[in-house]
């Protein structure tokens, strides 16, 4: 699939042309920006980050998106192996154990990597103990 990208600081637009069902929602909505008969048609200098956010967000096809780089990093999550211990999941995720039980994070959690916890599949400290190195 073909996309196109316009940025502006840390905001892309992302175009995908071959499912854009051409209803020029866009055009009529912020002409200053998204104009077919101008070359490149999305131009970010035309109105503020805003504005451009909130007529993306109104693409009836999804055609239209935003990338936002920050964005991605805020709502990304990270895991980290930390030298001789556990997997540090940053980050909201839901585990479900293996007896059924649900846990969601809010933040952080360590998961065990060692083998030795005795509280699977969290992280108790137990590495240390066993003096795990991997
Ligand atoms: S609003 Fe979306 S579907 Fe409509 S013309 Fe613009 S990009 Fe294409
Ligand atoms: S990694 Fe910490 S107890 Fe296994």
């Amino acid at each position: 699939m073909k996309i196109k990208e316009y940025s502006k600081g840390e905001t892309t637009v992302v175009w995908k042309p071959d499912i854009c069902i051409h209803s020029e929602k866009c055009f009529h909505g912020l002409p200053k920006v998204f104009n077919p008969n101008q070359r490149p048609w999305v131009d970010m200098d035309g109105a503020e980050d805003e504005a451009i956010r909130n007529q993306v967000a109104k693409c009836p096809s999804g055609a239209l998106s935003i990338n936002n780089a920050e964005e991605e990093l805020r709502t990304t999550t990270t895991i980290e192996v930390a030298e001789n211990g556990p997997l540090l999941v940053n980050g909201i995720v839901k585990i479900k154990t293996a007896s059924g039980e649900e846990h969601r994070t809010s933040k952080s959690i360590a998961l065990c990597r060692c083998g030795a916890s005795s509280n699977k599949p969290f992280c108790d400290g137990s590495h240390k103990k066993i003096e795990f190195k991997g």
